[in-house]
């Protein structure tokens, strides 16, 4: 992380014992300070320049993002209510899912609590980024390094649109590679919650695409 980054804040909300530990381990220069329990959650939130919701449960097999809906709807309006309250200056990044409904709640909101900065609300959509450089790297055998896919639109099947004909270095596709990358990349997050056969969806590569966008998205001084 970078090292403008100082303390992390952990807010644990499915109390899962150890996380804190795990985390502190890392050789960054954050020291991770742990919180608890909607009694600890205003002091997680004091002081905080940038908030990170990754809560939620994830889908299984069959499912939708949308269909998660319910539970992160409420989890995301509440700590989105706390952040509006304690730290209503800094910069949300949102990665519970269905994003494309959380970040639009988180607006409506901060919007309500008077505090809406559409620069500082983000939906983390790295993913999809993430994703469309490695297939097309691999797909066109192009060093990964040098692949820079845009996608714009949406988290959630056809609302990812790949921008294949910006691809940085230029490269061209064939109608069949455009339709084939495509409805790989728009349906790559199920082909992890389908590989991992009810256990969660992606977890390892989402926290490497939301430490990605994060990071950049961090002001400078
Ligand atoms: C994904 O695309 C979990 O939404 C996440 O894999």
């Amino acid at each position: 992380m970078s090292p403008l980054v100082s303390d992390l804040h952990l807010y644990d909300i499915a109390n899962v014992k150890g996380v804190a530990a795990d985390l502190s381990h890392c050789n960054t220069p954050s020291q991770v300070l742990d919180f608890t329990g909607a009694s600890e959650l205003a002091n997680c939130l004091k002081g905080v320049n940038v908030v990170v919701i990754p809560a939620g449960v994830p889908r299984k097999p069959g499912m939708t993002r949308d269909d998660l809906f319910n539970i992160n709807a409420n989890i995301v309006k509440t700590l989105v209510e706390a952040v509006a309250d304690n730290c209503p200056d800094a910069f949300i990044h949102i990665i519970s899912n269905p994003v494309n409904s959380t970040v639009p709640i988180a607006a409506e909101v901060l919007k309500q609590k008077g505090v809406y900065d559409p620069k500082k609300l983000f939906g983390v959509t790295t993913l999809d980024v993430v994703r469309a450089n490695t297939f097309v790297a691999q797909k066109k055998n192009l060093k990964l390094i040098d692949v820079d896919v845009p996608v714009v639109g949406g988290h959630a099947g056809i609302t990812i649109l790949p921008l294949l004909s910006k691809t940085k270095p230029s490269v061209s596709f064939t109608d069949e590679e455009v339709h084939e990358l495509t409805v790989r990349i728009q349906n790559a997050g199920t082909e992890v919650v389908e590989a991992k056969a009810g256990a969660g969806s992606a977890t390892l590569s989402m926290a490497y695409a939301a430490a990605r966008f994060v990071e950049s998205s961090l002001p400078r001084s």
